[in-house]
């Protein structure tokens, strides 16, 4: 069985205290939540993690970074390896965000290296794929996610794929208050979870977590968790604010 999982990504936000109060936040609601339907996540910046992991001890929200380097140790000046991330208490790390190939340059081919390390690191993945604005107007969205998946993850065994949470963040959504609808989400996570079925089997396929992200707030939350294929969300602004975040964690 698959799990339902709602992830935050804070990016570039909050001081380190601001961070430890956030996270004391979502933990102490999540804690007070008596049937919680989904696993909880925080995604915080490296400098961080520490901090939060001893927030988060002993309770039930998990851990992620970011990011991590694309190499596992030596003369890589201020870049964070999968081990050191690992080192925290992390329990994942997000990787591909369209705000890291786009402004970082990371390609499709980094990118595969970079999970292949945070998976020997022992870390999950929250790896993220979606289109453009550009993309989807010229129809070219299906193929820019399937070679997103494929030349980054599909090299995978089914042991280490059992690792991977796929995140569906269409860039034209992203912060833009915009959410692509429902149906549209449900259309790209069939076809993503078609994909994974072709590749590693119907099972896999069935048991492979595929989050929605992109403008996810309490107000859209329900209706995308509703769709058969939308296994959650990887929610950046909203996950900002303690109360908003956990008007998410409940939607389902
Ligand atoms: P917003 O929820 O702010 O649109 O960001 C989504 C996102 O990029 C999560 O990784």
């Amino acid at each position: 069985m698959r799990k339902n999982i709602v992830a935050g990504n804070w990016k570039m936000n909050t001081t380190v205290p601001e961070g430890v109060q956030l996270a004391k936040d979502v933990n102490d609601a999540v804690a007070a939540v008596n049937d919680l339907k989904c696993d909880v996540v925080v995604g915080v910046p490296f400098t961080h993690l520490t901090a939060v992991k001893a927030v988060l001890e002993g309770g039930k929200v998990l851990l992620s970074a970011e990011n991590c380097a694309d190499h596992d140790k030596g003369a890589y000046t201020g870049e964070v390896s999968a081990p050191m991330v690992a080192s925290t208490g992390a329990d994942y790390v997000i990787l591909g965000h369209s705000e890291r190939r786009g402004y970082y340059n990371e390609t499709i081919e980094m990118l595969k290296t970079k999970v292949d390390l945070a998976l020997a690191a022992g870390l999950k993945v929250i790896f993220c794929c979606g289109e453009s604005l550009d993309e989807r107007k010229a129809g070219t969205h299906f193929e820019v996610i399937k070679n997103e998946l494929v030349g980054s993850l599909f090299h995978l065994d089914d042991k280490a794929f059992a690792n991977i949470v796929i995140a569906y963040e269409p860039i034209w959504a992203i912060g833009t208050g915009e959410t692509a609808t429902a149906d549209q989400a449900e259309e790209i996570h069939a076809f993503i979870r078609n994909l994974v079925a072709e590749k590693y089997g119907a099972q896999v396929a069935d048991d492979t977590t595929i989050l929605y992200g992109g403008s996810c707030k309490p107000s859209n939350a329900a209706e995308l968790f509703a769709k058969p294929d939308i296994d959650g969300g990887l929610i950046g602004g909203a996950s900002l604010k303690a109360a908003d975040f956990m008007g998410i964690v409940t939607a389902f």
